[in-house]
């Protein structure tokens, strides 16, 4: 399949390529103007789905830093989140006394980053933000503050830069809307 070529399932294009590069630099020159005095920085990529949006922020941060990532998985995730979160892997560099940025591909409830954020202020780093690509407010059951967002979304099912469907569709270079009949 050629990138250019739209999968049936996809119903359409909510944020395309271009847009999506474009606010990639925005965020990541934004990061780098408030870590330009700071060392230390590493960028934590939350997997699966983040590792697209990490690579791609990583690659336009100008700050020195390191990647590293951590695995979560909610507990009978499909439609519907019960909130309950299980460690995966864990970093593999230890994160006290550094400055922690977490890398989220999304935000859907806020479960997995309040978790998140709870078990790294336990680890006592030298500073905690967050950066999350796509955030759906109308699906938030979770107050959580972030640092640096890309888009805000309305509550649909998202797939391509990292976002999937039943582990499909990841690698797609926009962001689109899974048709409903799909996960139906
Ligand atoms: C997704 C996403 C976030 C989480 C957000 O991960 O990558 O980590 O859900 O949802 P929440 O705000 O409701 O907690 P998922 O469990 O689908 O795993 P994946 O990243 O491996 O696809």
């Amino acid at each position: 399949m050629g990138s250019s070529e739209i999968p049936a399932e996809i119903e359409r294009v909510l944020l395309d390529e271009e847009t999506i590069q474009a606010r990639v630099c925005q965020l990541a020159a934004q990061i780098g103007a408030d870590y330009a005095e700071i060392d230390n920085l590493v960028l934590v990529g939350v997997l699966k789905g983040a590792f697209i949006f990490l690579s791609d922020l990583a690659r336009n941060l100008t700050v020195p830093h390191e990647v590293d990532f951590i695995a979560l998985s909610s507990y009978n995730r499909g439609v519907v989140s019960t909130g309950a979160v299980r460690l995966i892997m864990d970093t593999r560099g230890n994160v006290t006394g550094r400055n922690v940025l977490i890398v989220e591909d999304i935000l859907d409830t806020g479960y997995t980053l309040d978790y998140l954020i709870r078990a790294f202020q336990a680890r006592n780093p030298a500073s905690l933000r967050t950066c999350v690509f796509i955030s759906k407010p109308e699906r938030h059951e979770v107050d959580l503050s972030i640092d640096y967002l890309g888009f805000e979304t309305p509550d649909e099912w998202l797939v391509g830069y990292g976002l999937d469907y039943a582990d499909r569709f990841r690698t797609l270079p926009y962001i689109g809307v899974l048709k409903q009949e799909v996960y139906e």
